[in-house]
């Protein structure tokens, strides 16, 4: 019983400090890069009513038939966390009339998803997302640049992946492949296993997402969808890939690609990466032009992705994710109780003037002190004695290179500003007096 008390829920888990900063590092690039191509942030709720998936994503997807978490509210209503959120903006768009708002909206997210899946390398129950939308058009170019967007983040922070591309068609080419599929897979039943025999009747396209090493061989002999598109969806794609090309994106063709939700026609794209194992995709969306009459709301073109931060997380190199990690600029040393009254006080007017500082509460001997600051990767250590305050002359020391100087308090800004401007310690030495 302590155990289950003590432990979190299998498939989630805490992300610590000792590791927020690489999170952190990837969310301000999504941030800086999104915006730079004019998405705004948008927050839906965590919760939403099962109707909302289940009708946006598909009955007959595995996330809607197998792994959502539902559970009934103590008023009796249906609710799920969400799986994804393609579903929840579009709600949100509907909703709130965004597309009274001027152009296109393009709406970005970050935040936690929740499917209960089989636990796994790069899989998790509770894990995040960074998403974005663009509703309003449908145009192809629209698609290529908000890959271009996604891959200028995913390539920025130095990770190599590959993007694979599909046209899933439309209602109407998708429904004359379906029967298609069809009649191929009656042929085949008998080597299939018992899901993908469910699906060939059920929702064939389906059938594509399987697994099982047994009905692989017989997948790969099903027809093309992109040797089925209508005229339409045939000159989409084309210009769709005619764009990549143009902003010089490398690009692979896998027919096979239909994804596992229901709502996408037309493009469909997955991001991939080696380093990933059995779990490889990083990234993944695609156009879904009815998902919004689904829903109850007005025509609406979509186009958007998601990408798992876990899983880039995982990939980000550490160089990269130092960048990000919290180093204290200063930390001040102090010893004995007046020193230690001094010290607050000087903290409080570095943090004013927007210096990060850190000093350990406890105190403790000038050697331990010495070992924290070491360990927090401080740039600088500033030492507060008894006999430093009397003269009014405090020792500062650099660890990267052990070179020391006396500063003044009133002098130490203007040092650390023309020290970290010249990098040249003999000629920044005159500013600490
Ligand atoms: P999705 O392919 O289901 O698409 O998820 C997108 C990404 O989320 C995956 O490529 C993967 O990196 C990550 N992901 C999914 N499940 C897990 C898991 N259990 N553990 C860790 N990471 C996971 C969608 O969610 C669509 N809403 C994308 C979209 C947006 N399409 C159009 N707009």
């Amino acid at each position: 019983m302590v155990e289950t008390l003590l432990n979190t829920v299998p498939g989630t888990r805490d992300i610590l400090p000792g590791e927020i900063w690489r999170w952190q590092r990837v969310e301000e690039c999504a941030r800086q890069i999104f915006t730079q191509y004019g998405f705004m942030e948008i927050r839906t709720p965590i919760m939403e009513s099962t109707e909302l998936f289940a009708r946006g994503i598909g009955g007959d997807t595995d996330i809607v038939g197998k792994e959502m978490y539902t559970f009934e509210d103590r008023s009796g209503k249906s609710i799920t966390l969400r799986p994804e959120a393609t579903a929840s903006v579009v709600r949100a768009y509907i909703q709130n009339a965004l597309y009274r708002g001027a152009g296109l909206a393009k709406l970005y997210y970050v935040g936690p998803m929740f499917r209960h899946e089989k636990k796994q390398k790069g899989r998790w129950r509770q894990f995040y997302q960074i998403g974005a939308e663009a509703l309003g058009s449908d145009h192809p170019a629209i698609e290529a640049e908000v890959i271009e967007m996604l891959l200028s983040m995913i390539s920025s922070l130095q990770i190599e992946t590959k993007l694979l591309v599909n046209s899933v068609g439309c209602v109407k080419c998708r429904a004359r492949y379906i029967q298609l599929l069809r009649g191929s897979l009656a042929g085949m039943l008998q080597h299939l296993c018992d899901d993908c025999r469910r699906r060939a009747e059920t929702n064939s396209l389906r059938v594509f997402d399987c697994k099982v090493e047994s009905c692989q061989p017989h997948i790969q002999k099903l027809p093309a969808i992109t040797d089925h598109l209508c005229v339409e969806c045939a000159n989409h794609f084309a210009s769709f890939k005619g764009y990549l090309a143009a902003a010089g994106i490398g690009y692979q063709v896998v027919p096979r690609l239909v994804r596992g939700l229901d709502y996408y026609v037309r493009t469909a794209f997955e991001i991939v990466s080696g380093e990933l194992g059995a779990q490889n995709a990083l990234a993944g969306g695609g156009r879904y032009d009815g998902l919004s009459e689904v829903l109850g709301g007005p025509p609406v073109k979509g186009f958007g992705f998601a990408l798992g931060l876990d899983r880039l997380v995982m990939l980000l190199p550490d160089a990269v994710a130092m960048e990000a990690k919290y180093k204290p600029e200063i930390f001040l040393a102090y010893i004995g109780d007046q020193a230690f009254r001094q010290t607050l006080s000087f903290a409080r007017a570095l943090r004013r003037q927007g210096r990060s500082c850190y000093f350990d509460f406890d105190g403790g001997s000038l050697k331990s002190q010495m070992r924290m600051a070491n360990k927090l990767n401080a740039s600088y250590v500033l030492i507060i004695g008894e006999e430093e305050l009397a003269k009014g002359l405090f020792k500062l020391k650099r660890l990267e290179d052990s070179a020391q100087w006396d500063v003044t308090m009133e002098g130490l800004p203007s040092f650390l500003a023309e020290s970290a401007a010249l990098a040249n310690p003999s000629a920044s030495m005159k500013a600490g007096k």
